[in-house]
């Protein structure tokens, strides 16, 4: 659950929003009239999330200069996010807890599944900043528009950092596309190490549902073709075996 807090001044005749609540998978927006009566609005309408990203990227000034060292015009593109909450998140959400629950439990001892549920389900939430043109390319991105698309994740990790929400989510967030030899993006700090263990959760879950994804550049892989994929990575050192291990189980099991 994470809340936003009250904005200061509001106009007249405006709906304004409060605050957020996120209940299960389902954002409801808190919203006041001008007469001051509070009502709950439903997370799908395009309005209030605009609202609620903007004022994330209010409440977070190290947005706003990433967006302008990248020189990328502030725009909310809730299209993107209607479709990433309600496909590519939720269906990494679905096969991350599924390797959760494969894995042995002295390996998933140090992390709960509730991180990993909440993680993977805002994973490219900062994707909502990258513009669409980028995003959407249905050609190879040059390495400039590479250099933007690869800083969604510590975006994401930004607008979430000023909400409700556990450091450990807020790393599996950020280092999403790290993986076991460190060689993935953003780059680590050496003070700070997120878990390795939740980070190959959610990076070995996000590439799997990204890969049975069809995307705008190439078409859906089949399940044995994603496999495939992935177990190249762990040839690389990039994925446990354990972890693929179970991607393997759950494929088999679950995704028919
Ligand atoms: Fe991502
Ligand atoms: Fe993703």
């Amino acid at each position: 659950m994470f809340l936003v807090r009250p904005q200061k001044r509001r106009k007249r005749n405006e709906m304004k929003l409060v605050g957020a609540i996120q209940i299960s998978n389902n954002s409801f927006f808190v919203c006041k009239n001008r007469n001051g009566v509070l009502s709950l609005r439903t997370g799908k309408e395009e309005k209030l999330q605009k609202a609620i990203v903007q004022r994330m990227i209010e409440l977070n000034p190290s947005i706003k200069r990433m967006l302008e060292d990248y020189k990328i015009k502030p725009t909310i593109d809730t299209k993107t996010l209607k479709e990433l909450a309600g496909g590519h998140m939720n269906e990494t959400c679905r096969v991350a807890v599924g390797i959760y629950s494969i894995l042995s439990e002295n390996l998933k001892k140090n992390i709960k599944e509730e991180t990993i549920k909440e993680a993977s389900m805002l994973h490219d939430l900062g994707k909502v900043l990258i513009p669409s043109k980028i995003l959407n390319k249905p050609a190879k991105l040059n390495p400039k528009e590479r250099e933007i698309m690869n800083i969604h994740s510590t975006l994401g990790y930004e607008l979430l950092k000023t909400q409700k929400i556990n450091e450990e989510t807020l790393d599996l967030i950020k280092y999403h596309h790290q993986n076991l030899i460190h060689s993935g993006y953003p780059a680590l700090n050496c003070d700070h190490h997120p878990s390795d263990i939740g980070v190959q959760i959610i990076s070995t879950a996000d590439k799997y549902s990204a890969l049975r994804e069809a995307r705008v550049y190439r078409r859906k892989l089949s399940r044995i073709e994603s496999l495939l994929v992935l177990y190249k990575e762990v040839r690389e050192g990039k994925i446990l075996p354990e972890i693929f291990d179970a991607i393997v189980e759950y494929a088999r099991r679950f995704d028919k």
